[in-house]
């Protein structure tokens, strides 16, 4: 049995599991970068890749998903692999017999070579790479972390400012519950001097422990409650839905939702010349629909596409097809 949280990845992703930024370095990341690079050459040019020919994957789905598990099949298939799908295992598989998340794992690791998992709760995909003998890919556990999420969002902000150290972000939404912004700031962490002003109802701010850590990764982080306080210049905004499904109760949701959308104003008022505007999506008030036709805002164009080039070069490198 391998613990798989800690193993680095040190510039080697053989067999590796994916499920958390702790894993990664600076250099990790720009090695990730290189081969995202060659692949998206190689797709423009209409070359056919087949680095992952006979190779099965394993889609486990138990939260909901369109990027995400769009993205990964698409990756695959592309590369000339296969996959098994299951969206919502809580219906379709044995766990609606009350088979435990170990056994279907110890099932579906004869079946395929890669499990990649997303589930609601939190160290979920470490439960399963404890238990599974081939790679394991997070693909959001709960409000932990969603580690694929953040490569492409390192990579999208990498292919515009051409580095990922000295930016300034301000990051808006759910920081408590969402693991796109928990992994994003962890993965800033590995790069030096990047500032984080995180615009966010009260209640919702990071937990103390998350900020502790983050902050000791070198990473500034501002917590801040208005557009007024934004800064003047920042390199990228990052606006994330409140995540609903998160919250105890409908009452305590409808108090935080639709407080910091961002407006055609805002983006006058507040965003500089270079900026760029991310969002995971999916979208649900967070940015108004005017927002999308400006050129700065690439939510829907380059951080979608890249999404699916970062997870074919990282399931690349985890078999070691290059
Ligand atoms: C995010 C997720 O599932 O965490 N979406 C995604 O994977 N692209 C963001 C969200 O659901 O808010």
């Amino acid at each position: 049995m391998k613990s798989s949280k800690d193993l680095p990845i040190k510039g080697n992703y053989t067999g590796k599991d994916i499920l958390s930024l702790d894993q990664f370095e600076a250099a990790s990341v720009l090695k990730l970068f290189r081969v995202v690079e060659k692949i998206k050459k190689m797709r423009k040019k209409g070359k056919n890749l087949n680095y992952l020919s006979g190779i099965v994957a394993m889609l486990l789905f138990y939260e909901p998903s369109s990027r995400t598990f769009g993205s990964f099949s698409s990756a695959i298939k592309r590369l000339g692999g296969q996959t098994i799908s299951y969206q919502n295992p809580f219906q379709t598989s044995s766990a609606v017999k009350g088979e435990s998340l170990e056994d279907s794992t110890r099932t579906f690791e004869h079946q395929s070579d890669v499990i990649i998992v997303r589930h609601p709760e939190i160290g979920s995909a470490i439960r399963v790479a404890d238990t599974a003998t081939i790679p394991v890919i997070n693909a959001g556990d709960g409000g932990g972390e969603h580690p694929t999420q953040t490569l492409l969002d390192l990579y999208t902000i990498y292919e515009h400012f051409g580095r990922l150290d000295n930016l300034s972000f301000v990051m808006s939404g759910d920081p408590y519950h969402s693991r796109t912004i928990k992994s994003l700031i962890a993965g800033l962490g590995l790069f030096k001097k990047n500032t984080v002003y995180i615009l966010s109802p009260k209640a919702l701010r990071l937990s103390t422990e998350d900020k502790k850590k983050y902050r000791e990764n070198g990473t500034l982080i501002y917590e801040i409650e208005s557009f007024n306080d934004m800064p003047k210049k920042s390199d990228v905004w990052y606006w994330n839905r409140i995540q609903k499904e998160r919250f105890k109760s409908p009452k305590e949701y409808k108090k935080v939702i639709g407080k910091f959308v961002l407006t055609p104003k805002i983006l006058r008022e507040k965003g500089s010349k270079n900026l760029i505007i991310l969002d995971p999506l999916p979208r649900i008030e967070e940015i108004e629909l005017d927002v999308d036709k400006d050129p700065r805002a690439l939510y829907l164009s380059k951080q979608m596409e890249n999404g699916v080039y970062t997870r074919m070069a990282l399931l690349s490198l985890i078999f070691n097809r290059l």
